[in-house]
């Protein structure tokens, strides 16, 4: 196959096929694979039109938009001319339809501390927090620097900034005050909220003291609130320092909503890119406010008595969508935990499902490859039967995981959504209906109905089914990113440069008889191999699938004869990492894809290096591989929380 094409050898073969249950389809809201059929084409027909009726029906309009899309390439604009709030729809509009009562939030701190807030309670909390953020001058368009743990109050302030007009920038509690100032100076961040502490794996975090040493560098910060978590004595700067309880019990508990524009900055999020700078994703208000809700009641099928469980953390984009946007604008109870997924031991995450009854549960299969690794033990000490429904986000999920997820944690009988999506999307693309498109595993099998994805070659051609592309958009949707804060070049050039009137989003995928997706990695992550271009997701789902293996990464080393040499990375489960091994897993590998994909390299180690989203960080791996960077400690990272001091990687 000529280089230059852009396509990719599809080299796994996958054919196990799982059907929703009778009983799971029939109470669904979306119970078929003609229903889903139905409303995928309705949409295509005409995506403006079918998101428009959605905003009327699904937000609240303070005044009504009068042009559902004004698309000039790479700028949309949804919902033009309409006035909403983010959090009025996600509490006002639940507490006017009788859900005041309803739970919004169910927390658990990691030392065991728990809390409960309805929506009546949540928009009391808001609307002070909103009014406290006022008292200190931040205004409409003003961006508020968020650094705390994932306790309720994260949620408050987020939704304290849209009540008001302001835009936040939520940054993760793992990250160095370096990057902190960073995102600040790049947002221009007027005030930052913060923690004296977090709690981690029964140590502290020191927040404050991290943030005292950002705000040495952000000049543009007046003022930061601190929420007391840990009982701390940290330093507070008089004039500068502000404790969020004394504020708040000052504060009033009514804030009317401040109408905004469907198109007001809601928030930014940084991401990392392939060059250092991390990108400040840009996302405004109806658009994703509707985008998120909608795929949340799609996706997870979201019936009022469910409980849900996201494990993300508000620091990421799973985190603003599906545990905060998308779940409270569709009036579900959320749990939130607060710590690690080990402590104080390895089945703290049964535990709580057990204990809060959780009905869906959505992770990442970074967590899930840790979950198998720590064993079964675990997960059989807990009643695990109130699960209805599991999600996967973040990674390509190996098919073996897969079958763990299905097995152990779904008893067999809970449909598995495997939900591709970025950042810059703003919310789920290519999922399973749960109640409508049977599984396979390893796939993400459709879009999302008024999603029109398309797998292209490096001319922008689309390619035959299972051949392996470029995975693109072609029309725009609500949920979009608008720009990068301050960089619409990048914008343009990154998403929107390389295949014409496509959004690019920089993964390779095919497309299967069926119609059914599967991702491939990154397209910088792509082997080529004796001229084979191969995908690292289907070389580590074969090591995965090996009985010893509990995660495996691949890269290419440069090789004189092939062009590239296969290497891998590989951590075990309690086997020997040995010369032995070593032959079982090459002959394994040969046997799952054959001879080209054999590894040429197998190192073991004791983990793999994470971004501190979990993602592997290849890029990394592959200058390891080449000889360019010495292994050193960076092999000794141990858990789901990788605090590394190796950069934010790449995604
Ligand atoms: C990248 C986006 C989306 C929220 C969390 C990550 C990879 C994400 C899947 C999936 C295969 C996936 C892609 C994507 N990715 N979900 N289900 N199957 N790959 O957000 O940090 O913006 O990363 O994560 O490579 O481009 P993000």
């Amino acid at each position: 196959m000529p280089e230059s094409s852009g396509q990719i050898d599809n080299v796994m073969h996958e054919d196990r096929l799982f059907p929703p249950t009778a009983e799971f389809a029939g109470q669904a809201h979306i119970k078929s694979p003609a229903e889903y059929q139905a409303l995928w084409e309705q949409a295509a027909a005409d995506p403006a039109a079918f998101w428009a009726e959605l905003a009327r029906e699904e937000l609240h309009w303070f005044e009504p938009f009068t042009e559902a899309l004004v698309w000039k390439e790479p700028h949309a604009q949804w919902f033009v001319g309409g006035k909403t709030n983010v959090s009025t729809n996600c509490l006002d509009r639940n507490i006017a339809q009788g859900l005041g009562d309803r739970l919004a939030i169910l927390w658990e701190g990691e030392p065991g501390d728990s809390r409960s807030l309805t929506y009546a309670e949540l928009q009391r909390q808001v609307c002070q927090a909103a009014n406290c953020f006022r008292q200190l001058g931040v205004g409409p368009g003003d961006v508020v620097s968020i650094y705390m743990p994932l306790v309720p109050e994260l949620v408050i302030a987020m939704l304290a900034c849209a009540r008001i007009g302001a835009v936040h920038s939520v940054i993760f509690a793992g990250f160095s005050a370096e990057a902190i100032a960073d995102r600040n100076n790049d947002a221009q961040a007027k005030l930052q909220i913060t923690a004296d502490g977090g709690w981690r794996r029964g140590k502290i975090l020191p927040l404050k003291a991290t943030v005292d040493e950002a705000l040495a560098k952000s000049p543009t910060v007046e003022n930061c609130i601190v929420l007391d978590r840990v009982h701390q004595d940290v330093p507070m700067q008089a004039g500068r320092d502000y404790w969020w309880h004394a504020l708040m019990a000052e504060a009033d508990t009514e804030c009317p909503a401040a109408p905004q524009d469907s198109e007001a900055p809601l928030f930014i999020l940084y991401t990392s890119g392939s060059t250092g700078k991390p990108k400040g994703i840009l996302h405004t208000t109806a658009g994703y406010n509707l985008y998120a809700k909608k795929t949340f009641q799609w996706v997870f099928d979201h019936q009022p008595e469910d409980v849900y469980w996201c494990t993300a953390d508000c620091g990421w984009i799973t985190g603003h969508s599906y545990l905060v946007y998308g779940p409270l604008a569709a009036g579900a109870t959320c749990l939130m935990y607060e710590g690690a997924p080990n402590y104080p031991d390895e089945s703290r995450f049964w535990q709580l499902i057990e204990k809060y009854q959780v009905t869906i549960f959505y992770t990442a299969p970074t967590a899930i490859r840790a979950f198998i690794k720590w064993g079964d033990q675990h997960v059989e000490k807990h009643d695990l039967s109130s699960l209805r429904l599991l999600g996967t986000v973040g990674e390509g999920i190996n098919p073996e995981a897969w079958m763990w997820y299905h097995e152990k944690i779904g008893g067999q009988r809970c449909p598995i959504v495997d939900t591709w999506w970025q950042t810059e999307t703003g919310g789920i693309m290519l999922s399973p209906l749960p109640g409508a498109i049977a599984t396979k595993p390893g796939s993400c099998t459709k879009p999302l109905p008024g999603i029109l994805p398309a797998i292209v070659n490096q001319a922008g051609q689309p390619v035959e089914p299972n051949q392996g592309g470029w995975l693109t958009v072609t029309h725009p949707w609500p949920g979009m990113l608008r720009g990068i804060w301050g960089d619409p070049e990048r914008y343009q050039e990154v998403y929107w440069s390389r295949v014409p009137g496509h959004y690019l989003a920089g993964d390779n995928a095919r497309c299967d008889e069926d119609g059914y997706y599967w991702i491939m990695g990154r397209i910088d992550d792509v082997l080529n191999v004796s001229g084979h271009r191969l995908s690292t997701i289907e070389i580590e789902s074969a090591l995965v699938s090996h009985p010893q293996v509990a995660e495996a990464a691949a890269v290419g080393r440069p090789d004189d004869l092939k062009g590239e040499a296969v290497a891998v990375f590989v951590t075990v489960k309690d086997a020997q990492p040995d010369d032995q091994l070593r032959e079982s897993l090459k002959l394994h590998v040969r046997h799952e894809i054959g001879a080209l994909a054999q590894p040429d390299d197998i190192r073991f180690t004791a983990a793999l290096p994470k971004t501190r989203s979990g993602k592997i960080m290849r890029r990394l791996l592959k200058d390891i591989a080449a000889g360019k960077e010495t292994v050193g400690d960076s092999t000794t990272l141990e858990d789901l929380n990788v605090l590394t001091n190796l950069g934010d990687g790449d995604k």
